[in-house]
């Protein structure tokens, strides 16, 4: 192959810059030419390429977001759309992509290639949702983001004796929910994939203050309960203080932690390898301690199951 283009879609998330950083520098040492694509999968309808060097991903790897900018296509997803992608980037003397995104974006992974086209994907959302792969770039990072806002808002907690339902991202998906609850040291951690018992949670906050604890903290997954509504519930059984923190984008920006920054780098790596060998239709992710390429069917298809001792333990540690 002698030239490849890498394109960011759907959300963004720390350490999709390093990723393609790592792509456009190792391609150059390969000798293939790297297109990026500007504005996502819009972006190849609209003709947005342009060609990069490795000067042009200096600087990038401590710099969240996308500097080749994302959007979410809802048209990409029309067949006739698919094959125009194709037509675009056949246009260009493309030969393959590389897709840097999540669960919506591999779906676009999977409609190219099962209609011809070299495509690897590098598993990359903050919701960390895609089955077959520990660890997708930028949770970590968005999982760091809100273990550090929940440390200071429980000095508030703390202060004000208060009870705090701090709403956390994720869209469907808890994962981000129980990794930053069990380390912020949460009382209640809600997530959608457990159906949440109120008396439960109304029984739980009283004990606590019985056992004189100093604050509650409840940790929500936006997917399971929105924290307003919950501070209603809850304020509708006790006569107490609630305050709610969403914490919303800033889980998305900000700079990349080590972990990140690594797991992109050795995700571009393999994902330009993959294509070079002649693969299609797969993404790649880490499991364990081992870079892994999964079928992009299973990766988007496929239920990925939570940690449910990591969320069992919650309880257990807030005694
Ligand atoms: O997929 C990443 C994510 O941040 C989700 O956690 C959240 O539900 C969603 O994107 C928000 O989407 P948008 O950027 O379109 O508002």
């Amino acid at each position: 192959m002698k030239r490849i283009a890498v394109v960011t879609s759907g959300g963004d998330a720390p350490g999709m810059n390093a990723a393609i950083r790592s792509v456009v520098r190792i391609g150059y040492t390969k000798g293939i030419e790297i297109i990026g694509v500007y504005s996502g999968f819009k972006g190849i309808i609209e003709d947005q390429f342009a060609s990069l060097l490795p000067r042009d991903v200096s600087g990038l790897l401590e710099k969240g977001g996308t500097i080749l900018q994302t959007s979410r296509t809802e048209e990409f997803k029309e067949e006739d759309v698919q094959y125009k992608t194709i037509e675009k980037m056949k246009k260009q003397g493309i030969e393959g992509l590389i897709i840097i995104g999540g669960n919506g974006s591999q779906s676009g992974n999977l409609a190219l290639a099962k209609k011809g086209f070299p495509v690897i994907g590098v598993a990359s959302t903050i919701d960390n949702d895609l089955w077959g792969i520990d660890y997708t770039i930028g949770f970590d990072t968005a999982v760091n983001t809100a273990i550090q806002a929940i440390d200071k808002i429980r000095d508030t907690a703390t202060s004000h004796a208060r009870t705090f339902i701090i709403e956390v991202m994720g869209r469907d998906r808890g994962f981000i929910a129980i990794d930053a609850g069990i380390a912020s040291g949460a009382d209640i951690v809600l997530i959608p994939e457990i159906k949440f018992d109120i008396d439960k949670i109304i029984y739980n906050i009283k004990e606590g203050i019985e056992k004189k604890k100093k604050h509650h903290m409840i940790v929500c997954a936006e997917g399971a309960i929105r924290a307003n509504e919950l501070e209603k519930i809850i304020e509708s059984y006790l006569d107490i203080d609630v305050r709610v923190s969403v914490l919303g984008y800033i889980q998305r920006g900000g700079s990349p932690t080590r972990f990140d920054r690594i797991i992109a780098t050795l995700f571009g790596e393999r994902a330009l390898s993959e294509l070079i060998a002649g693969n299609s239709g797969k993404v790649v992710g880490i499991r364990g301690n081992n870079i892994v390429i999964v079928d992009v069917a299973d990766a988007v298809s496929k239920y990925k199951k939570i940690n449910y001792s990591l969320y069992n333990l919650v309880e257990e540690v807030s005694v």
